[in-house]
């Protein structure tokens, strides 16, 4: 195993990421809700740099009185990684995708001394 130095914790505040190379493999190393999340940057569709896409809440359809859908509105609890390819998203927690669509890959870290190492 091949431990990567990526730099201080402080620099990934909350909603934010870094992606970094460890040797050939890029990493993407996310904070949400606290949590230090680490994901190979390959979307599981056609390997697309998935750590680099837009992060939005999840989306959900609520039902009115009738059981029909009549407008769409945010989960803000849960945020979705949606790949710059293709579209396809993932929970940015779990990494698992939307519809079946596969799971991300998912990285160890290692915090010591304030600073943050990708475990390869
Ligand atoms: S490569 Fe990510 S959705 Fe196609």
């Amino acid at each position: 195993m091949t431990e990567y130095l990526v730099g201080p914790e402080s620099d990934i505040a909350e909603g934010g990421r870094k992606v970094v190379a460890c040797g050939e493999t890029e990493i993407g190393i996310f904070r949400v809700k606290g949590e230090l999340l680490a994901w190979h940057n390959s979307c599981p569709h056609r390997q697309g740099p998935i750590c680099q896409g837009r992060i939005y809440p999840r989306v959900v359809e609520p039902l009115d009185e009738r059981g029909e859908v009549r407008t769409l509105a945010y989960d803000e609890t849960t945020q979705h990684l949606v790949c710059p390819w293709h579209g396809y998203e993932f929970n940015l927690q779990t990494g698992r995708g939307q519809g079946g669509r596969g799971s991300l890959r998912r990285a160890r870290l290692k915090l010591e001394e304030g600073q943050i190492y990708v475990l390869l």
